[in-house]
């Protein structure tokens, strides 16, 4: 059971030199430019062993190309890697945000891509449990890989190769979400935590990215009118009453 803390778990298990691998002191400041925290992160993906930029973006780009297969925009192929994933620095500074005021639980993460998030979790953060559900196949393939070879553990860090328009929606503390997918499947994925909350559980969701947060605020004032949400410049924290 979650409730507010408080307080920062940062210190309780987290391993300070892998903090300092991840986040040499800069840039600790939320409003940094975004192109630096992206810059930040490239070098990081290269120094933690990430072989995301290593063929399989440009692979799923090519497809995309040759099939024309309409389910890939949604996917989001053909993007840049650093715009497709959240920067690490600005999913350090969301799970600081999340352990003052909440304690520790399970997070789940809808659209994970390679679920860097499991490895800032296992850096700074390592009490939460976290499991990560990914469509497209080989960018699973490449979190699987790149979790087991920086040694995070599997029943920790779960990482799930699944469509989540095909599921019901997996139980969770805390639920991240960077505009996943379409308007339709967060539509539908948003109405998945409203009934949820309906069966009386308290709710979570870390929005990122335009089409959740205004998709949040236009059709879903339970998740922003009781209590308050977070706002920082990418992502808002957003709860249910309890
Ligand atoms: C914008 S990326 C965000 C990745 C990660 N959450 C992050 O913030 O770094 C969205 C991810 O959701 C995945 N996705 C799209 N549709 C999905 C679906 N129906 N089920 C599961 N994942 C999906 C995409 O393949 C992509 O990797």
């Amino acid at each position: 059971m979650r409730y507010p803390v408080g307080k920062s778990h940062l210190h309780e298990g987290g391993d300070d030199l892998s903090q300092q691998v991840f986040f040499p002191a800069w840039p600790g400041d939320p409003h940094c430019d975004l192109q630096e925290e992206k810059l930040h992160s490239e070098k990081l993906d290269e120094r933690l062993g990430l072989r995301a930029h290593h063929g399989i973006e440009t692979q799923l780009t090519c497809e995309e190309t040759q099939t024309g297969n309409s389910e890939q925009p949604q996917q989001w192929r053909g993007l840049a890697l650093q715009s497709l994933l959240t920067p690490y620095t600005e999913l350090r500074r969301m799970i600081l945000d999340l352990d003052e005021r909440f304690q520790p639980g399970h997070l789940v993460e809808l659209g994970s891509g390679y679920s860097r998030l499991a490895h800032v979790l296992h850096a700074c953060s390592p009490i939460w449990t976290y499991c990560g559900y990914e469509v497209v196949p080989e960018r699973h393939a490449e979190a699987v890989r790149w979790r087991d070879a920086r040694g995070l553990p599997a029943s920790r860090y779960e990482l799930r190769c699944e469509d989540l328009r095909g599921l019901p929606l997996p139980a969770a503390d805390v639920y991240f979400m960077y505009d996943y997918s379409d308007r339709a499947s967060i539509e539908a994925t948003v109405a998945q935590l409203q009934d949820r909350a309906r069966q009386g559980h308290s709710i979570v969701l870390v929005g990122r990215g335009g089409l959740t947060r205004s998709t949040i605020e236009k059709l879903h004032p339970w998740l922003a009118e009781v209590i308050s949400p977070l706002h920082r410049s990418r992502y808002s924290i957003y709860q249910s009453a309890t």
